[in-house]
């Protein structure tokens, strides 16, 4: 190739590559803000559609009902109870003092299910099994919840009966429940003075019962919170004074159901909770397979047999809540001193007499808590 047109190719070439340079500028100049606006223009539609949307469906479509309020147990049944605490997440929701569900209901109280109970495991009786009586029946369910069956229909009128606490994990005897041993470490006219001399021991022993009650009631952020802050101020602090203020009045809240553990009839040989009518599988076996079939006579000896340690009738309120003579020994069985004086106060004496009397009674008296 001569010079002269190598010269011309690289004339050539430099024109080209002009050529495509300015022909590519041209076209981002127009494109890049076309694209632009278009990009723009989507979005805005986007969000639009997508605004609309909302408004539409959130107007006109009826939501689905959050869990915090949809996700309540309707019936306290077997199933449940059995589900646990933490499947309904409504239980805490309503311990939240200002979410809506709080305004109607206070349901901060849970019922731990008794897997040691062969009343209730049996299959023949719920948890709750009192319906009968409804001026009683929500008090011996409430009962329920805190002792064993036997404790009111076994036999036996000693006073008071011989009773031992057992475990609803492992059904085997154990110490009173942990809130109640806090509760005794706070409540009383002298807690404060008490407190005036107490050792950062029975500050750790507090923190330790509080951190337990929780736990044995399926974890409860409200005594868990209890606990931090009892931790966290040193004993004679003013912080530390008001949490001996607040605390009486907060703990009774988490009573209820709520103890992992039930007071039952102590076997006087074994120390062991009874739990069940002793060698009655067959005869229950028996009732189920006939129950359907048998007649009168027949229905009311297979009970027999399936109930061999019950007693003709129940247990009555006075039986217990009495000064003297109580089947119970409240003090005994580890109820603190300011709880126990609950349970015998003259306001629960009336309104039981009100009910045998088959007179009404005003339950917002009864609940009126005074310390
Ligand atoms: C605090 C004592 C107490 C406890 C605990 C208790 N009951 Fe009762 N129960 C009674 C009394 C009192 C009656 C009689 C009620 C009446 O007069 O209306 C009764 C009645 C009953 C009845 C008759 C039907 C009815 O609806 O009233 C059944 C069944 C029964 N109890 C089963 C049980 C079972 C099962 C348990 C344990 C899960 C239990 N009870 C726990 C005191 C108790
Ligand atoms: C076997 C003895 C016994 C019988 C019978 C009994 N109670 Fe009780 N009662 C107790 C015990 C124990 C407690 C504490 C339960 C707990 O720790 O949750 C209690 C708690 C109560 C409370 C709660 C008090 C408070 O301040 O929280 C009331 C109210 C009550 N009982 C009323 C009654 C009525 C009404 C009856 C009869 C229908 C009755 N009791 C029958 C033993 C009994």
């Amino acid at each position: 190739m001569s010079s002269a047109d190598l010269r011309r190719s690289m004339r050539h070439a430099a024109v080209y590559a002009d050529y495509i340079l300015r022909g590519t500028w041209r076209f981002l100049r127009v494109a890049v803000p076309r694209v632009y606006a278009f990009g723009l223009m989507a979005v805005i539609l986007w969000l639009t559609y997508m605004s609309i949307r909302y408004l539409v469906v959130s107007l006109a479509v009826p939501g689905k009902t959050p869990p915090q309020i949809a996700a309540l147990p309707t019936r306290l049944d077997r199933e449940a109870i059995g589900a646990g605490r933490t499947a309904f997440a409504a239980l805490d929701a309503a311990e939240h003092p200002r979410s809506p569900l709080a305004h109607y209901h206070r349901l901060d109280s849970w019922i731990e299910p008794d897997r040691f109970n062969d009343c209730t495991r049996s299959g023949c009786h719920g948890p709750l099994p009192h319906a009968k009586g409804k001026e009683v029946r929500a008090f011996l369910n409430m009962h329920a919840t805190s002792i064993h069956c036997g404790v009111c229909h076994f036999q036996g009128d000693e006073a008071p009966r011989s009773l031992v606490w057992y475990d609803l994990q492992t059904g085997d005897a154990r110490d009173p429940p942990a809130i109640l041993q806090a509760y005794e470490m706070v409540s009383g006219p002298d807690a404060k003075s008490r407190w005036k001399k107490a050792t950062a021991d029975q500050q750790r022993r507090l923190v330790n019962l509080l951190r337990r009650a929780s736990r044995e009631a399926g974890g409860i952020a409200g005594l868990d919170d209890i606990a931090d802050h009892f931790n966290a101020y040193r004993v004679g602090s003013p912080g530390f004074e008001k949490m001996l203020d607040s605390v009486p009045e907060v703990l009774p809240r988490y009573f209820r159901g709520e103890y992992g553990a039930k007071l039952a009839v102590r076997d006087a040989a074994s120390g062991r909770p009874v739990l069940r009518h002793p060698d009655t599988e067959s005869a229950v076996r028996e009732w189920f397979a006939r129950k359907d079939t048998a007649g009168a006579d027949e229905r009311m000896k297979l009970l027999a047999a399936v109930h061999p340690l019950r007693s003709e009738s129940a247990m009555s309120c006075t039986h217990c809540h009495s000064v003297e003579g109580s089947r119970v020994d409240f003090a005994k069985m580890g109820y603190p001193p300011a709880r126990v004086d609950d349970f015998v106060a003259p306001i629960v004496f009336r309104m039981i007499e009100h009910i045998n009397s088959g007179r009404a009674f005003h339950l917002p008296e009864v609940l009126e808590r005074k310390h």
